[in-house]
Parts: C-alpha cells; structure tokens; sequence
C-alpha cells in the first residue's frame, strides 16, 4: 500500500454529508460539510427520508469542492474511505454507494468505516494520543464509554440503554419551547439558574459498571413541568433553574460514570494514557470543565478533539481508513454492505 497518498473520506450517517482528503502522512488536505440543520428544524429533530434524499443532492457537490480547494484531480485519490455504519441507513447507502462507485472508476482500494471507530480515533488526528486510553464519546446520537486498545481493538465498558446524553439535553430544550438542538440553549439558559432548586433523579449511578440510562430522568423534567404549568405557569427563572438543575444532574451522571471507569481500569490494571472526550456534548463547559478536574485527580491528560472534529465529520472517516492503511490492514471487499447497526466490538 506505500503508494497510496490521497484519501478521500466520505460521511453521510446522520444529518452532516461531508469530505475529506487527508494524506498518508496525516496532513489534512481540505475538508467540506453541509449540515442539515434547516431542513429538520421544523420536526425537531433528524428525519431519515429527508436526509437521504440531502445526501444525495450534496455529496457529489462536496466531493467536486474539496478536490478544487486542495487543487487536486479526482484521479489523486488512491484509496476511499466511507461510514458503512452505524447510522441512518437511507444515508449510510447513499455514501456508500458513491464511495464504490468512486473506487470501482478509479480502480483504487476502499475501507469501510465505522462510524463509532472513526469518533474514537479522531484524536489522533491532531494529539499523538498513544493506545490505550479512556474514551467518553457523548453526542445526539452515541452515548458510550470504551477503552480504545489499537486501532480495530475496543472494550466496551458502558453504554446507554435508552437516550444519548445529547438527547436528553435536545429533549429538555423542546420541553422548555428552546430551539434545536438544545444542548448549547439549555447550557445558555442554565447560567441564569438554580443548579439545586430542582433534585432531578439520578438513574443507573448506584448500579455496578458504566451503562447510563436517561429516560426517568426526561420523564421527571416532564412531570415538573406540567406542574408548574397548572400553578399558574412557568416563568423564565422556573425555565432556567430546570435548564440549570437538568445539567446539573446530567453532569453528575456523567461524572459518576466516568469515576467508575477510571477505577475499573485501575481494577483490571489497564494502562490507559490519557482520557478523551468526543461528540458534541464535549462542548459543554460545565461537563468539560468536571471531567478535566477528574482526569487531573486521576493524572491523566485530559484530551479533547477541535470541536469540528468533535462533532460528525469526515477528516475521521479518512483519517480511520489512514490508521487502516497504516497498520497494513486489508481494505474492503467492494461487496461490503452498509449497516444500520455495528458495535465496535464487532470489528
Ligand atoms: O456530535 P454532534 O454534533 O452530532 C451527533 O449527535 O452526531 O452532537 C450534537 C449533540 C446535540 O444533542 C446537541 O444538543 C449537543 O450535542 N450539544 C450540547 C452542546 N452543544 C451541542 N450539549 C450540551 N451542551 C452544549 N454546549
Ligand atoms: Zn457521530
């Protein structure tokens, strides 16, 4: 594989089509992403039919763009690099499906990516972050604690087993009338709030291991709520102390998780190097701002990727096919099917 030298990476799992050239030698040649924010604004969150179909119009558009950026032909790309899942499935075919075809014109070698992989590397990107370390990959749509051992080599600790934290914090924001998505709204609104006025529930914190759960959590916001609808309705201080007392709780969750996985890597004697977060709940300052203070208290190097690389984006894609590349690993069969469903312990 030595002459490869152009990547392109490919995206289109959720609501973000984008690309990416990186070469071999890890140099990010250009990228280009298109989200699709607008176009599901109206339903309050992502929907599936009108994202395939966005997909379609704006990956061969980004394609052509990144490749006039970096003032290079189509035909410098030698190896292609595409999410094959997880993801919304209408959206994973359509990058799918222009990847082979990209790769079966140009007769070059392609690697199917899984988007969970991608998100865990990606901060290698720009950190030399050396194997193995801690991972707390928190976004709208993943909610997950693993170890990345190499590259293909991961150990699930904990999960959630209903809603992403992004999630709990988008569903909150549409509760309380904010905008989507709400994560950085209820984070804005919180400033003005009571962290303690209201003591929201703290599910799954007393149970052994990492596994989060949320619901009980959304479903107390609710109930308060409409409480203080019927006493006579909710004020903007009643808003902000719920915005503050949701991410209070919500940061206490995740702290409580994170302490348990930093002891029981210290349990099973896993030598972790630093601790990273990903995804864009990792841009919130008070979650942040807790998790560096444990990393400190546990000598770790607390690591963040740049938010654009924090959030979906497809340097990742390329740059986990480059890690691939690297490693000597054999690149897809062009057959490869898309997947809605792929755990990262299931490389
Ligand atoms: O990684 P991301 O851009 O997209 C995927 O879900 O894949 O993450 C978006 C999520 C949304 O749920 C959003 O509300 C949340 O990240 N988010 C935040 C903040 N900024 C974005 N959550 C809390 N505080 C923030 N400042
Ligand atoms: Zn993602």
């Amino acid at each position: 594989m030595h002459d490869i030298q152009h990547i392109l990476g490919i995206e289109s799992s959720c609501d973000e089509t984008a690309v990416a050239l990186v070469r071999t030698d890890g140099i990010v040649l250009g990228e280009a992403l298109m989200t699709q924010f607008e176009d599901h604004l109206p339903y309050g969150g992502v929907v599936p039919e009108i994202a395939a179909r966005q997909h379609m119009l704006h990956v061969e558009p980004l394609i052509r763009d990144v490749l006039e950026r970096t003032q290079c032909s189509l035909q410098d790309v030698d190896a292609v690099a595409v999410t094959a899942g997880p993801g919304l499935i209408g959206g994973v075919i359509v990058g799918v499906m222009m990847a082979k075809a990209v790769a079966t014109v140009l007769r070059v070698p392609i690697y199917a990516i899984n988007h969970l992989e991608a998100h865990a590397l990606s901060v290698r990107i720009h950190d030399s972050v050396a194997f193995p370390y801690l991972l707390f990959l928190m976004s709208g749509g993943h909610c997950q604690i693993m170890v990345v051992h190499d590259v293909g080599s991961y150990e699930l600790f904990g999960a959630t087993l209903d809603d992403a934290i992004g999630e709990a914090f988008d569903k909150t924001a549409k509760m309380l009338g904010l905008g989507y998505p709400g994560g950085r709204e209820i984070e804005r609104l919180a400033k003005d709030g009571d962290p303690h006025r209201f003591a929201f529930p703290l599910p799954y914190i007393h149970r052994a291991g990492c596994d989060m759960s949320f619901s009980g959590l959304k479903t107390a916001v609710r109930t308060q709520i409409i409480a203080l609808d019927q006493a006579g309705g909710l004020s903007a201080q009643d808003k902000a102390d719920i915005a503050a007392s949701v991410q209070h709780s919500l940061c206490t969750i995740i702290l409580n998780r994170m302490d348990r996985a930093l002891a029981l890597c210290k349990e099973r004697a896993i030598p972790v190097r630093a601790f990273v977060v990903a995804g864009g709940v990792a841009a919130n300052g008070a979650i942040r701002q807790g998790l560096q203070h444990l990393s400190e208290r546990a000598s770790l190097p607390f690591v963040a990727p740049p938010m654009h690389l924090c959030t979906d984006n497809a340097t990742m894609i390329a740059w986990a096919g480059l890690e691939r590349i690297r490693r000597g690993i054999a690149p897809s069969n062009l057959d490869f099917e898309p997947k809605a469903r792929w755990s990262l312990t299931d490389m």
